[in-house]
């Protein structure tokens, strides 16, 4: 038993020795050459960037000091911050305390606290998108503060959320209420941006007034013709484009939704519509739009015999497909579908009302996985490839449905957490607004 112990006693203290004569031998074989990079941020001119560039010390510890004799900062990986409080000239010493000795190298630099322009400062959309108008939605009550100086800055087109529809525009009869609807157009042409008029008939936006209408077919019709002549003549020379008709199509059958519209009006009641908006401003933009034009192919079908038949008659000019899609689906080809079929109709594509949906199958429940960011953001980079590649003559606008998460219109619609847009609750920009910049390098 004692004899054991003293054998294995011995076996420890040489596989000791061994190791440390190992270790001693490495580092005579690999000496450390000490060497770093040191340089002012463009972005801030009081913080600079710190790299150690020296070899043969990894495993031993590494030290910055950032001022003479000042605090130690251990070297992490990757390049070391610093902020100065102030101006001036500094010393930069990196120690490497490797087993048999220690290094040291310092540099001097120049701290003037002047900020160039930071490199990696993201470009805005509207300026990286040359071709096209990158357009947001906006509610009268959040035209100021933080919302304007974001929407200024990546946005030159503006839509209405729900304050340029029927019910909120002609709530009774009689009486028209523009005052959102103007405070939203001033916004917009005092910014010099394009407004996007969205909708004039809608059968989700329509009053009650209207929907139990009390007088004769013609009356109604007359009626609807006052409407749109009013609204379009109030924003001539304002408003660029507008949404005549929205979502006509009924689901499944593909038939024109019975809306009351069609009821009084007839089946021509949207050729009706845009003829009317023609006349009270003929060089308006006139679109028809409508929602799951990308994987409904029937859908897409009936929508294109609509807009022919108002091609026709010379009362379009552009198709609106809403774009509330999801990160896995539909797909690249599908959303081809609707812009080959615009495009080869000659008519302006508009990808009106896009939002991308993180969690569809609600499989997040708290936040929005880094992984799951990254498919959304691959997804928001498509669409807009997609988009920039369109001939010129048919690019119009696309236009994001919501600036911050949480102002998204699905939270509610669906009932369950997402994160569909460009930005946070905090109006920090997402991975999704890197894909929409990266649509189109
Ligand atoms: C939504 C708005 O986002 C909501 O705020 C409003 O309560 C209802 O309408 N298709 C459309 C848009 O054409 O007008 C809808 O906007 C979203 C679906």
């Amino acid at each position: 038993m004692k004899k054991t112990k003293i054998y294995l006693a011995f076996v420890l203290a040489v596989i000791f020795a061994g190791c440390s004569s190992d270790d001693n031998s490495a580092a005579a074989e690999k000496p450390v050459v000490i060497n770093f990079e040191v340089s002012v941020s463009a972005g801030n001119g009081l913080r600079v960037i710190a790299d150690n560039k020296s070899t043969g010390a990894s495993g031993f510890e590494a030290y910055w000091q950032f001022t003479e004799g000042g605090e130690k900062v251990l070297d992490g990986p990757g390049p070391e911050y610093y902020l100065y409080d102030g101006p001036g000239e500094y010393q930069v010493t990196l120690t490497i305390e490797a087993p048999a000795k220690t290094y040291t190298d310092t540099k001097n630099i120049t701290i003037d606290g002047e900020a160039g322009p930071d490199p990696q400062a993201k470009k805005a959309l509207k300026e990286a998108a040359t071709t096209f108008s990158v357009g947001m939605i906006v509610q009268a009550n959040r035209l100021g503060g933080k919302h304007d100086e974001v929407i200024s800055k990546d946005f030159n087109s503006i839509t209405s959320e729900y304050e340029m529809k029927m019910n909120i525009m002609y709530p009774s009869e009689g009486n028209y209420n523009f005052d959102a609807a103007d405070a939203i157009v001033d916004f917009a042409v005092s910014r010099g941006m394009d407004v996007h008029g969205h909708a004039l008939i809608w059968h989700n936006a329509t009053p009650s007034w209207v929907e139990n209408f009390s007088g004769t077919d013609a009356e109604f019709e007359a009626m609807v013709e006052d409407y749109i002549t009013t609204t379009v003549t109030r924003y001539k020379g304002k408003v660029r484009s507008w949404d005549v008709v929205n979502e006509a199509i009924e689901d499944g059958s593909n038939n024109l939704r019975n809306s009351v519209f069609k009821q009084k009006m007839g089946d021509d009641f949207i050729a009706k519509c845009f003829q009317f908006a023609k006349n009270a401003d003929p060089d308006v933009l006139l679109f028809y739009n409508d929602y799951n034009l990308t994987f409904d192919s029937g859908k897409q079908n009936a929508m294109f015999a609509i807009v022919d038949d108002l091609k026709s008659q010379g009362l379009i000019d552009g198709v609106g497909a809403q774009m509330h899609i999801s990160y896995n689906g539909p797909s690249s080809t599908q959303i081809q579908s609707v812009v080959d079929g615009t495009v080869s109709r000659d008519l302006l594509m508009h990808f009106s009302e896009l939002d991308i949906r993180a969690n569809p199958d609600n499989d997040l429940t708290t936040a929005l996985t880094d992984s799951r960011a990254i498919e959304q953001q691959a997804k928001y980079k498509e669409v807009v490839e997609i988009y920039n590649a369109i001939p010129q003559d048919s690019k119009f606008a696309l236009t994001v449905w919501g600036l911050r998460d949480n102002e998204s219109w699905l939270l509610d619609f669906w009932g369950n957490p997402d994160w569909p847009l460009l930005y946070d609750s905090a109006f920090n920009t997402k991975k999704a607004h890197d894909g929409f910049l990266e649509g189109l390098e």
